[in-house]
């Protein structure tokens, strides 16, 4: 049986050091705490796991000292020093220092295990763990641990952490997660956590939260526990799915075939008249636009996904997209040509790890807009996107043999607007048409290609200047 001991006293010093935190939230000192907490609309699971997972990293010892198990210094686990410039927390006491945890994305020798974060879900990498060192000796003693998260890319607040969403989180709480150690997997472990913890989960639900979720029924557990009711709806169609391709629901089965591959991604069926476009948002990002889903469907719970191209398989980022019928979402992909909208099902895996389900529909390759004659000559001008830059394509037809001398003092200038007058080029943005770089040239054309610094946006606009200020082309300005 699992020993279970009240661990009260300890915590009562440690909530006053924290009271003087000014930014951030209350203290998190228990597991009814956490219950308590939102933790944002899109974030408690991954909040939850990661801390799971830190809880039982770490080390207490008998005078609750957190010892630290692995070197923030070297980036284990995706750390790396926090100078708390924008003064979330309490400036330093000299010898301490802040390091935060939990970046997925981060190369590191010691990694976050799969289960704490999925990499092709933005969210599940907002979360963070911020831990406050003191540098003794040799031994390294945390003092302080706080849960918090990025702000969502569309808060548009750069890489600081939300205040809103960050919790200190007491030595107490750790020790009761810690409870929920995954070598205690088995149902007498079990059996005894849900006791201890007043939950109303019956034997035979914690038979099903142990075949669902396997080597990690007590972190299953833990999620259950600390969020039951909100999640309770998803308990029966969460057993573990097979991959979302050879998911096949019976009524998108027939319209849809997603069983047979790529032959069938491209027989979407389209008359639904669900709208997916991909679109140029902030700092030459792509943004998602959506509309017309039908609320039958946004019951379902669905959500958007962008990929590479139509025939790549694997989201670049993906967004729920809840009650919203027709909305929009500004990703932090940079816009490229052949960039596409799906529409999946979310998928729930186990009870709260979500992640691209069945496709539902998919909109058209985000398209550069027409190249345009150079007056004169058998050449044209295209503006295109490349990693959310402003490009230039020269697309000069063979015949014209001489080019090179023609365009000898020819040269194309990128504009924000198409009201600037010529000399009004974006500041260092233009190029010698000469000097463009030959890029997927054709039998019966040369192409060549330029990038400018420019970060493309609605309205911008690249011309074809003969020499001085004879305009032989302009593109049109570049589209919402
Ligand atoms: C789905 O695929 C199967 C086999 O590839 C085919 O027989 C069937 O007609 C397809 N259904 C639709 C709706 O395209
Ligand atoms: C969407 O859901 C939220 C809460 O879940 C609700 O407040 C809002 O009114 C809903 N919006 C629509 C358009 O149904
Ligand atoms: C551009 O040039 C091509 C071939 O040189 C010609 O076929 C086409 O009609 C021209 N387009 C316009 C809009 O003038
Ligand atoms: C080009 O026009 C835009 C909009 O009128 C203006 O904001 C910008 O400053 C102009 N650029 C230059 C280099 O004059
Ligand atoms: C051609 O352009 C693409 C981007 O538009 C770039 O990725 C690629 O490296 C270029 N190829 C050459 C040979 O320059």
């Amino acid at each position: 049986m699992l020993k279970i001991s009240g661990q009260i006293s300890c915590c009562v010093a440690l909530l006053l050091t924290l009271s003087s935190v000014s930014a951030v939230r209350r203290a998190l000192n228990s597991i009814s705490d956490l219950k308590t907490v939102g933790f944002g609309q899109s974030v408690p699971e991954y909040s939850l796991r990661l801390l799971h997972w830190f809880a039982n990293e770490i080390d207490i010892n008998n005078n609750d000292d957190i010892l630290l198990t692995f070197d923030p210094n070297s980036g284990d686990y995706g750390s790396h020093y926090y100078r708390n410039d924008e003064e979330l927390l309490d400036p330093l006491p000299r010898g301490y220092r802040y390091y935060t945890v939990g970046n997925s994305y981060q190369d590191a020798s010691l990694e976050l295990p799969d289960y704490v974060a999925e990499s092709d879900i933005e969210d599940s990498n907002r979360v963070r763990i911020i831990i406050r060192v003191r540098q003794q000796n040799a031994a390294r003693i945390i003092d302080q641990v706080y849960i918090t998260q990025h702000y969502e890319t569309y808060e548009d607040q750069g890489t600081d952490y939300d205040p809103q969403h960050t919790y200190p989180v007491t030595v107490c709480l750790l020790r009761a997660i810690r409870k929920f150690s995954l070598d205690r997997n088995n149902i007498n472990s079990m059996r005894s956590l849900r006791d201890h913890f007043g939950s109303s989960a019956d034997d035979s639900q914690l038979w099903e939260i142990m075949d669902i979720w396997d080597e990690l029924a007590c972190l299953g557990l833990f999620l259950f526990i600390v969020i039951p009711e909100k999640y309770s709806s998803h308990k029966h169609n969460s057993r573990r799915q097979p991959a979302p391709r050879r998911n096949t629901q019976p009524d998108f089965e027939s319209r849809q075939n997603v069983t047979s591959g790529m032959s069938a991604k491209n027989q979407v069926d389209h008359r639904n008249g669900i709208k997916l476009k991909v679109t140029t948002g902030k700092s030459g990002n792509a943004r998602i636009i959506w509309s017309n889903v039908h609320s039958d469907l946004l019951k379902r719970n669905v959500m958007v996904a962008l990929y590479q191209n139509n025939q790549e398989e694997k989201a670049l980022t993906s967004k729920c997209i809840e009650n919203i019928s027709s909305g929009s979402y500004d990703t932090s992909v940079p816009l490229n040509e052949g960039l596409q909208v799906r529409l999946h099902e979310v998928r729930t895996r186990f009870f709260f790890w979500i992640s691209v389900g069945q496709e539902i529909d998919r909109g058209s390759e985000f398209k550069t807009p027409k190249a345009v004659n150079i007056t004169g000559y058998n050449a044209n001008l295209q503006l295109f996107a490349n990693d959310g830059k402003a490009c230039a394509r020269l697309t000069v037809t063979k015949s014209f043999h001489n080019w090179k001398s023609e365009f000898k003092n020819a040269w194309v200038g990128f504009y924000s607007s198409e009201n600037n007058a010529t000399k009004n080029y974006e500041r260092w943005q233009w190029q010698w048409a000469t000097k463009f770089k030959e890029n997927k040239s054709q039998d019966n054309y040369n192409v060549y290609e330029y990038e400018s610094g420019m970060t493309i946006a609605p309205g911008v606009q690249a011309r074809f200047i003969l020499q001085d200020e004879i305009e032989k082309a302009r593109t049109s300005p570049w589209a919402e």
